[in-house]
């Protein structure tokens, strides 16, 4: 239904609304914490959504909610962050982190469009994604759910997947209310403490944090949830200068917002900004969150709170029609049972776009010519604590990982893990195969160092498969260490003795501090958390059946005291160093390496129509894609500002010896900066611009633009 229609409908249902029937609408319940019965009082008395419900369960709370005085249809909402993992049998993608390495919105507005077919058939209506937080101190635990550091690449990917969510109509049955979370400032928390406050200005709020917010809003994200912490000492939760102000007004978002887990009980119990729970439902309400997680105190406290003339109506009314609009856009009124084809989960269709998520996140971040392996490697050894842990493959936020590993669950095929990829491909290629464990990510008892040696030592080729588990990562589980764990730098160490080239591959959930496991292998190839098809990915790459094309979305610290190690960081003048390490990261942002080379020349810039051109030449021996990634440096400015800011980026795909003019058009406002009342503007002078096949100076070539 239109929006302008939709409001119409949502203003006159208000007016027959009583106050119990409004107040209740702002409550999201969560079916799993308050078991079956309280579920269905709670869809008696009005609750506008509940979270965390499948199947029958969720269609025998819709009955009960369209059995109240006025029939409004409940929105169930889900964590479906990296495909619809909660339920079993879905497609699984890599993590936002690892799908960020494509730097394909195309290919991630896919992944929105398979995650939605799947939530929506399930009678769902609602993901918790995007995460637009950025990951710039990798000792966070949620690193993995974002899409790296960089606020503009955050910014393109997450509208892109917002339009793969929702389509160009929500009533369609197919698509579902995206949610870009978590507002504002979140992964910035002091020390990466999950939930700390985040020690940010408004001007840095704006330059940085709230231009993928900005992008979000522009591609029509029905939802926002409110990040748990705060900024500059005020709790996200109560500041209406953030969501009022600059999300509605400024920004113009017009969906709803929700809070998020808990959030209101937080401003007492946590963060202590109100005395007790009517106080801060009333600054939960008056800020601008429209629905209330899971804090169910916030009914009875709310009525009071109005009974007694400390909220007025219309602040309740506000969040009441925001919700509303939403349900009668999605038609829930007609269709609140909607369910599409069971068939669809993990279809071919939805299958070939995971593989190719898996492909495209596949980065080459070191070869000193190991790779692609050729016909003189007759034995491979594949080695290592994550070659075949299909948990550490998946990360967080899927059925049998979140919220805790659930060893009772076991993982659902189709998958395959890096060594049943590399065996698959093995067989296919005449190669012999060994495996071996070799250590666990902490160390066990039984670690076999001495098995996985002697399968090295028999080998032309070891793989060794290295990263963290889930207990290393995720909410609550933020790191102050970041070096590998356990026995498996130890492991490396002798494997290198044994004189076998060694390819070292990355499942984890973020960037750790590899060393030497890295820094003195022959080759380093990178999935993250790849998803159903990472290893067969990795496999293909090795074999190169498949050339890598990934770039790092993130930075790799050499050390956890360095961080925070982001690229675009305001420059320091006494030196900018430590002296018992470089500053520099030990793989940049935007690195990643093909089995071909390219080489960029003619950087030209038209200010007339403020284009872009330059050339771009496949010089090596096979097909390959390149992401020509644009940089600017304002010289001289009222504030200081970064080396250099990613603008814009392209993919483009070459054969051998193929050479291409490829044209970037940047606007006006690409050049602004904030200023110091924080406004945005564009201040004329020199500007540098960089094409650059990573953000590393080496790779760039460079001219001066004068505006
Ligand atoms: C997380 C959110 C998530 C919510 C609902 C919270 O703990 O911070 O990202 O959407 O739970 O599961």
């Amino acid at each position: 239904m239109k929006k302008s229609d939709a409001i119409q409908k949502a203003k006159s249902l208000l007016q027959q609304m009583t106050t119990e029937e409004k107040v209740a609408q702002m409550i999201q319940v969560s079916y799993a914490d308050v078991g079956r019965e309280e579920a269905l009082r709670w869809a008696s008395l009005g609750a506008g959504s509940f979270l965390h419900v499948l199947g029958d369960n969720a269609r025998e709370v819709q009955r009960a909610a369209m059995q109240t005085r006025l029939g409004i249809p409940v929105i169930f909402g889900i964590d479906a962050i990296h495909g619809h993992g909660l339920n079993k049998n879905a497609t699984i993608f890599p993590s936002q982190l690892a799908v960020a390495c494509s730097w394909d919105p195309e290919l991630v507005e896919k992944m929105g469009e398979v995650t939605a077919r799947e939530v929506a058939t399930d009678g769902l209506h609602w993901t918790f994604s995007p995460v637009l937080c950025l990951g710039r101190d990798t000792r966070w635990g949620r690193i993995n759910e974002t899409f790296g550091e960089d606020s503009y690449l955050t910014g393109e990917l997450g509208a892109a997947i917002i339009r793969g969510y929702q389509g160009e109509d929500l009533s369609d049955g197919e698509h579902i209310l995206a949610c870009a979370k978590h507002y504002l400032g979140y992964g910035e928390a002091v020390g990466a403490r999950d939930a700390c406050d985040s020690e940010v200005t408004e001007r840095k709020v704006r330059e940085v944090f709230l231009p993928p917010f900005k992008k979000a809003v522009e591609a029509g994200c029905a939802t926002i949830m409110t990040a748990y912490g705060s900024t500059d000492g005020s709790p996200l939760t109560s500041s209406r200068r953030l969501m009022h102000d600059i999300l509605r007004n400024e920004l113009g978002f017009d969906g709803f917002v929700v809070t998020d887990w808990d959030n209101t009980k937080s401003l007492v119990r946590n963060q202590k900004v109100a005395k007790d729970i009517e106080e801060a439902s009333i600054m939960a309400a008056k800020a601008g969150n429209d629905m209330i997680m899971v804090t169910l105190d916030f009914y009875e406290a709310m009525l009071s709170a109005l009974k007694n003339g400390a909220v007025d109506i219309s602040v309740i009314d506000e969040a009441v029609l925001h919700i509303l609009t939403i349900k009668y856009e999605m038609e829930l009124f007609e269709k609140p049972e909607k369910t599409g084809k069971a068939d669809c989960f993990s279809c071919d269709e939805h299958l070939a776009v995971a593989l190719e998520a898996s492909r495209k996140s596949v980065t080459l971040l070191r070869n000193n010519g190991m790779l692609p392996l050729d016909s003189a490697c007759k034995k491979i050894a594949v080695i290592g604590p994550n070659a075949d842990d299909i948990r550490a493959q998946y990360g967080d936020w899927t059925y049998f990982t979140h919220p805790h590993p659930d060893p009772s669950r076991t993982p659902v095929r189709p998958y395959v893990t890096v060594k049943e990829g590399i065996e698959a491909l093995c067989k296919e290629n005449g190669v012999a195969f060994n495996y071996a464990k070799g250590c666990s990510i902490l160390a066990s008892d039984e670690d076999d160092l001495e098995t996985a040696v002697s399968i090295a030592k028999d080998a032309d080729a070891v793989f060794y498969v290295v990263g963290d588990m889930i207990d290393q990562f995720g909410e609550y589980k933020d790191r102050a260490d970041l070096n590998l764990s356990g026995r498996q730098t130890e492991l490396f160490y002798r494997l290198q003795a044994t004189g076998k080239p060694i390819c070292t591959v990355l499942v984890t959930s973020k960037p750790l501090c590899m060393g030497d496991v890295a820094e003195k292998a022959d080759a380093v190839l990178c999935a993250f958390n790849g998803g159903m098809f990472g290893g067969q990915a990795v496999a293909e790459a090795v074999f190169g059946k498949l050339n890598p094309s990934g770039r790092l979305p993130i930075s790799f610290p050499r050390h956890s005291g360095q961080l925070p190690v982001y690229y675009n960081q305001l420059p320091g003048w006494h030196g900018g160093k430590y002296c018992d390490l470089p500053a520099t990261p030990l793989f940049a942002f935007g690195e990643g390496i093909s089995y071909t080379t390219f080489e960029f020349s003619n950087l030209n810039f038209c200010k007339d129509n403020y284009t872009v051109t330059l050339d771009v030449e496949n010089t090596g021996t096979c097909e390959g894609t390149e992401t020509i990634q644009l940089y600017l440096h304002d010289v001289v400015s009222s504030v200081m500002t970064v080396g250099k800011r990613l603008i814009a980026f392209k993919k483009i795909n070459l054969a051998p010896g193929e050479k291409q003019t490829v044209t970037i058009t940047l606007s006006h406002e690409d050049f602004a900066l904030i200023n110091a009342e924080c406004e945005a503007v564009v201040e004329p002078g020199e500007f540098i611009l960089m094409a650059g096949k990573s953000s590393k100076d080496e790779d760039m070539i460079k001219i001066s633009v004068t505006l």
